[in-house]
């Protein structure tokens, strides 16, 4: 066991199955490229010192570069010891350009500070290169639809019961709108995680006096965590970004609800593309809403990698202990999991086919209750009244089985109320009823094709 990196203190042996509880290195080999990044600034900021020669340094950046081309090409050698990536780093290093300079890499430098600057930069790459560029084109593609297809109208509902006509492209902007809010709040997020922690050392600070500041700016951080040992123990931006990701995934699962009832034979709003359906090994004529129903059932591993967390974080006392490794698994999964619900998502919305006949047909006169009480409301009719005498016209059409409150008499809505005058037959026009809720936020095209704006100027 003194193979080990920490082996000097040690005379027996580890475990066998000691060794692999406690390795990290099958998932966390995914942060090679920030740890090698991390410890090219790191022995920067030690030549600076004079702790490095800049001979030496330059020796460490070719064994860097190199150990980097091995990651790239999947040519890496893992070493039955390697614990981590940073331990299977230092070790082939040390392969590279001899024990005698690899050895001096680590000087002030813990695994506690490397460790999370690591994981600070993974979540920072990841967020700019992947998450909001993905987020982005997903709330694009929404926002190309509802301007397409602003003519197309379709029951709205609460309680999944008919409520009032909308338009398509409303439906498309209110899930654009929860995915720009997921945008934006991924942007203040990245902004809050992407500080320094390199330099604290194991949990007490540098004993040799490293500029932290220059560690940081090399490595692209907005400032440097002014604690030691918060440095090397705060994992709020894991929690954090793994309640974003949960918030997103239940973004999604309320838009795949949605789309599934409406790609039902019963609703027939919409044709999902084969592309992102499945059929049925027993059933002929299945086309299944696989990608939807994926999308709504990945948003629980999400949840429970955000309480597994907080669980395991709950109760750790001040600084580094072994529990933090837990924190790569689940947030690593939620990574893959939502970056791939984006891409998924994007796909099903950019390829679905709507059915606009079928959305209209669904449109009942009944839905234009409200619009009936508000013609009145017109004439000076207290809404509290009107709302009462807009009932009972539904409750007489119901009692005549009339297909809609429309089919009532002229005389038979003025005995229900002697203010109803011809005009009112034209309250029974769904584009009407959608065009009058021009306020900010509604149904008019105007003010969808105001929203959709809004949502692009904010991207
Ligand atoms: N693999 C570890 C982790 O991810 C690195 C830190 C180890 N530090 C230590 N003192 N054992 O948390």
């Amino acid at each position: 066991s003194s193979q080990k990196l920490w082996g000097g203190r040690f005379t027996g042996e580890t475990d066998p199955l000691m060794h692999l509880y406690n390795a990290s290195l099958p998932y966390d080999y995914k942060m090679y490229k920030a740890d090698l990044e991390g410890t090219k600034v790191y022995t920067q900021g030690l030549e600076k010192l004079g702790l490095l020669t800049e001979v030496e340094l330059s020796k460490i950046h070719d064994g860097l570069d190199a150990i980097k081309k091995e990651w790239d090409s999947d040519s890496f050698v893992r070493h039955p010891n390697d614990e981590d990536i940073h331990t299977a780093n230092e070790r082939r290093l040390g392969e590279l350009i001899g024990t005698d300079i690899s050895g001096k890499v680590h000087t002030g430098r813990s695994r506690n500070d490397q460790c999370v600057t690591d994981l600070r930069i993974y979540c920072r790459d990841i967020i700019q290169d992947k998450l909001l560029p993905s987020l982005k084109s997903l709330i694009q593609v929404l926002v190309k639809r509802g301007e397409g297809e602003i003519g197309i109208l379709m029951p709205g509902y609460t309680h999944l019961q008919r409520a009032q006509p909308i338009r398509w492209s409303h439906w498309l902007s209110s899930y654009a709108t929860y995915f720009t809010e997921d945008y934006k709040r991924l942007k203040q997020l990245l902004d809050r995680l992407n500080v320094s922690p390199l330099g604290a050392g194991a949990l007490a600070g540098h004993p040799y006096g490293i500029d932290r500041e220059f560690l940081a700016n090399g490595l692209g951080f907005n400032g440097v965590i002014g604690n030691s040992l918060v440095a090397v123990s705060d994992r709020d931006f894991v929690v954090e970004l793994l309640f974003w990701g949960t918030l997103f995934m239940n973004h999604i699962s309320r838009f795949a609800e949605d789309l599934i009832i409406y790609s039902t034979a019963e609703f027939g709003f919409i044709t999902l593309s084969d592309a992102y359906s499945t059929g049925s090994s027993l059933m002929p004529q299945k086309k299944n809403s696989d990608s939807l129903e994926l999308l709504r059932g990945k948003s629980g591993r999400v949840f429970g990698n955000l309480s597994g967390l907080l669980m395991s974080l709950k109760g750790i006392p001040s600084t580094y202990n072994k529990d933090m490794q837990e924190d790569k698994e689940p947030l690593f999964d939620c990574l893959t999991t939502v970056e791939h619900s984006i891409l998924i998502a994007t796909g099903v919305v950019s390829t679905l086919n709507v059915h606009k006949e079928k959305m209209e047909k669904a449109l009942t006169m009944d839905m234009l209750a409200t619009d009936l009480a508000d013609y009145l409301v017109r004439k000076g009719v207290p809404f509290r009244t009107t709302h009462h005498i807009s009932g009972e016209c539904v409750a007489l059409a119901e009692k005549l089985n009339l297909s809609g409150i429309d089919k009532l008499t002229l005389a038979q809505f003025q005995e229900i109320d002697p203010r109803f005058e011809q005009d009112l037959f034209e309250t029974f026009n769904f584009e009407q009823s959608v065009e009058r809720r021009d306020a900010i936020g509604g149904t008019a095209k105007k003010a969808v094709l105001a929203q959709l704006q809004s949502l692009q100027s904010q991207l």
